[in-house]
């Protein structure tokens, strides 16, 4: 099968800033005890107004803007998300209108929690694998979790934030892509469904911390030992940022140097299916992944699910 790379690629977070001091106003917590013991300071939420939809679509379209490709190339958008507006018109439906593209196009949504993304590329892969007239595909990561947080639980509400990351991907036959994927049935964390919350996002921090820090070296070794890799080609590696503490113990574990692991936990927290895509583009803008670049992308998260998938950024073809 062709494989996949990465075009272009866009991102959007909510205006509304909330600081760890502004959650101390709220719950019984401290900047201190946040930062210290997740690495974040401030995050995203949206507001009344604003919905998962708003942020994909802005996202999505910056990446089809910088990828330089015209609607009618598009061959499939997939949306990774477990806080869409609503479960149908999905919100892969909705970006899909949005971009403009041909009628035939198929739009859905993944639900893999923070894996969603690294779900969603695979997914995207087989989709425009046999599209020689349309071999482009728009893959977004999208949550607004602020919606369905416990404002009077301190060990979730703290964690969180709202953001997309969208990513265009083209197939070609010599693209190198591979993934691994897994997944098992686990509530040590739980999600509520749809926009009409009736309970809130739950979650045995502990669990799910000693379940991270076991999967996370695992998965990338289980990566490299089907695609007979080493870490050496790889550029920079994307971990799914939950706690910077997690990311740390995956990165000495796999003896990962700092230049090629990033974090941008302080200044968005953890936005599950959104936190690698995110993040890519922040690294394309900063000029940290350039055009060449390896990316390792590993996610896990509430499923449990976990997932890696290698792609390389070649930024636009014109
Ligand atoms: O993407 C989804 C995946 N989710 C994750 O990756 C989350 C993984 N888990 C974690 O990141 C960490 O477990 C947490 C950040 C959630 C919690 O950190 P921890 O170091 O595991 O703390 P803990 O749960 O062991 O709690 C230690 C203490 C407790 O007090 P006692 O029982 O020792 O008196 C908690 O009640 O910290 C207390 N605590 C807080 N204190 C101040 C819990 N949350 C807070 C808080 N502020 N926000």
């Amino acid at each position: 099968m062709n494989g996949i790379k990465i075009i272009g690629s866009g991102s959007a977070v909510p205006d509304h800033v909330v600081t760890n001091d502004d959650l101390a106003q709220i719950v019984d917590t401290s900047d201190a005890w946040i930062s210290e013991r997740t690495g974040i300071r401030t995050r995203h939420f949206i507001q009344a107004d604003e919905n998962a939809s708003d942020l994909a679509i802005l996202s999505a379209k910056r990446a089809v803007e910088t990828a330089g490709i015209a609607p009618e190339q598009i061959g499939a958008v997939v949306v990774a998300t477990i806080t869409g507006d609503t479960t149908s018109p999905s919100t892969a439906n909705r970006v899909a209108l949005a971009l403009g593209v041909e009628p035939n196009t198929p739009s859905f949504d993944i639900s893999a929690a923070c894996s969603g993304f690294v779900y969603a590329l695979k997914v995207a892969q087989g989709m425009i694998a046999d599209e020689s007239r349309r071999p482009y595909a728009v893959v977004v990561g999208v949550e607004a979790l602020s919606r369905d947080l416990d404002f009077t639980d301190r060990s979730t509400c703290i964690l969180f934030g709202d953001g997309a990351g969208a990513v265009v991907v083209k197939s070609e036959p010599d693209a190198a892509f591979d993934a691994v994927l897994g997944a098992e049935s686990d509530p040590a964390i739980g999600v509520p469904g749809d926009i009409n919350k009736t309970e809130f996002i739950t979650m045995d921090g502990r669990r799910v911390f000693r379940f991270a820090v076991r999967i996370m070296p695992k998965i990338i070794q289980d990566y490299l030992a089907k695609t007979g890799e080493t870490l050496d080609d790889y550029d920079q590696v994307i971990f799914h940022q939950a706690n910077t503490r997690i990311i740390e113990h995956a990165s000495k574990k796999l003896g990962l140097t700092p230049d090629k692991v990033y974090e941008n936990l302080d200044h968005y927290g953890n936005t599950s299916g959104a936190s690698i895509p995110l993040a890519l583009d922040e690294m394309v803008q900063m000029g940290r992944i350039k055009k060449g670049c390896r990316i390792l992308c590993v996610g896990f998260g509430a499923g449990l699910t976990w997932g890696a998938a290698g792609i390389t950024y070649t930024g636009p073809e014109h």
